[in-house]
């Protein structure tokens, strides 16, 4: 694939909802704004979905999903071959989706090409598994013949982050119509755009009415009515462990709608003295600081130890001052925040890092003048109890903890309700071992950081989620295990 060239003004063409491949306004006429990150400038109006919307939404996709519809009815191979002509048009027009993208979250350009053809990949590769997903025949005991069907669970609410807005949206679109259910997705208030462009794809590949249905609006009003009405199947969330417990909550209530989480993280990214310093240092500022810390998998605890601590503080200040940040055209390393509110929640805790006494070693403030930017921030001395410690920043900042033996290593990891990822850095295979199993953590990565593939699974253990999305294990979330049993009449019975 060709790189992409950026498209600075993109025009905005989808900002209605979406139900029964129609775009429609919103029951309530009310509409939001959606801004600029880097400008804080607005940049459209939104139709803004409540309640009465997804109402509707709710009936297009129990029409879509019914018993002989032309989507229960369509082979499997077929909605493989839909979703792959799904993932053909992103690609088709992934320059013009990268700068919408680029635009509504403020992330660089070229880091939004890279979540779009991440986004393709997914596609592509839950729409192999939609003729594969097979049961089995069990060797029952007595005349019985009994074999698993792998249905679709029915109607999924997908709500989505605004960190990675097209990723989160592929990982939830691709397993679920692949398995043949239908959806509605809330895209987050604050970056619906590239979303609904994607939707306007998805009547062009040719899926029917009613399959995939797109409810733009708030988490409390849109996406709280789709945790709670009775006729959705299913609620894939991604977003923070306050609202997944409030999600879960609601599914429980509602109809015990089957649930996958993932949630916020305090991963550990834990150094030994064995290793060749500058390459980690590198690994630890990206694992920090990429997508300005918005991201769940943040390495956001960088355990250093004893022997190196003083030579991986000084580096990792260069580091993270070399560290280039600015308008998001231009490609820097960073870009700005998402929102004022995020901007506000990781100042107020830079002060308390202060405050609980860490050593601010670089960065702190605000960047520039207009826009939500922060210079990449480090603080070394980290205590355990900290606010810094425990809490998710979602912001360019690395806190660094100093260790001395493994089994301490462990237990301060481990000492979290978090665990959604975690690393260790070492040439030693033992050291490496014992901190894989160790660790609780949904992914631990070893020598590396931040790798994240369509094939393998991903999510967290403990308050970080609920279930796996992505590869095989992705699946199950989206299918219901039928068990059919045939009584075999016998010749001489
Ligand atoms: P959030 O959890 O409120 O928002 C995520 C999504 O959930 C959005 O689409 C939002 O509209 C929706 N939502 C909010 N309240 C809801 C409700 N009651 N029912 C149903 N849906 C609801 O996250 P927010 O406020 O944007 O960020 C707060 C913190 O959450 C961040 O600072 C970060 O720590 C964490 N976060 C983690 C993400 C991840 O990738 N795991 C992504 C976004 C935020
Ligand atoms: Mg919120």
């Amino acid at each position: 694939m060709a790189t992409p060239t950026a498209i600075k003004n993109p025009e905005i063409k989808y900002t209605q909802i979406l139900i029964n491949n129609e775009w429609v306004n919103s029951v309530s006429g009310k509409t939001f704004p959606t801004i600029n990150p880097a400008t804080a400038q607005k940049i459209t109006d939104v139709q803004e979905g409540d309640k009465a919307d997804v109402d509707k939404a709710v009936a297009a996709a129990k029409e879509a999903f019914k018993l002989g519809s032309p989507w229960r009815r369509m082979d499997a191979s077929e909605r493989g071959r839909l979703l792959n002509k799904f993932a053909d048009l992103l690609e088709r027009d992934i320059a013009y989706i990268a700068s919408l993208e680029t635009l509504d979250n403020g992330k660089p350009f070229k880091n939004s090409v890279g979540d779009i053809a991440f986004s393709i990949k997914c596609i592509r590769y839950y729409a192999g598994w939609s003729d594969k997903n097979q049961g089995k025949t069990m060797p029952v005991d007595g005349d019985f013949f009994a074999y698993t069907r792998h249905e679709p669970v029915g109607i999924c609410g997908q709500i989505i982050p605004w960190n990675y807005p097209m990723l989160m949206f592929s990982w939830k679109i691709a397993p679920a119509v692949a398995m043949g259910n239908v959806v509605i997705i809330k895209p987050a208030e604050q970056t619906p755009l590239t979303a609904l462009y994607a939707g306007a794809l998805t009547i062009e590949a040719g899926f029917p009415p009613g399959v995939v249905n797109m409810v733009p609006g708030y988490g409390p009003t849109a996406g709280a009515a789709l945790t709670k009405h009775a006729d959705v199947n299913k609620v894939a969330f991604t977003g923070s462990t306050e609202v997944g417990q409030i999600i879960m909550q609601a599914a429980g209530a509602s109809n015990l709608k089957r649930t996958t989480l993932e949630l916020g993280g305090k991963s550990p990214n834990v150094i030994f003295p064995d290793v060749d310093i500058d390459s980690v240092v590198e690994f630890a500022n990206e694992a920090a600081m990429t997508n300005m810390g918005q991201c769940c998998i943040a390495g956001s605890r960088t355990f250093v130890h004893e022997d190196i601590y003083d030579e991986f503080v000084k580096k990792s200040v260069e580091r993270a001052k070399r560290r280039t940040v600015g308008d998001p055209w231009d490609n820097p390393e960073n870009g700005p925040q998402i929102d004022e509110e995020q901007f506000n929640k990781i100042l107020g805790l830079i002060k308390a890092g202060q405050e609980d006494g860490a050593k601010l070693e670089c960065g702190g403030g605000r960047y520039g003048e207009k826009g939500y930017f922060i210079q990449p921030t480090v603080f070394s001395g980290v205590q355990d109890n900290m606010r810094i410690a425990r809490q998710e920043i979602f912001g360019p900042v690395q806190s660094i903890f100093k260790f001395k033996t493994m089994e301490e290593v462990l237990e301060r990891a481990n000492d979290t309700n978090y665990g959604l990822a975690a690393a260790v850095f070492t040439n030693d295979i033992n050291t490496a071992m014992t901190y894989t199993q160790g660790v609780k953590a949904g992914t631990v990565w070893v020598n590396c950081y931040e790798v994240v593939n369509p094939q393998a699974p991903f999510g967290g253990f403990k308050m970080s989620g609920l279930g796996r999305e992505l590869g095989e294990y992705g699946l199950s979330q989206y299918t219901e295990v039928k068990n059919v049993v045939f009584k075999v009449p016998q010749k001489n019975s």
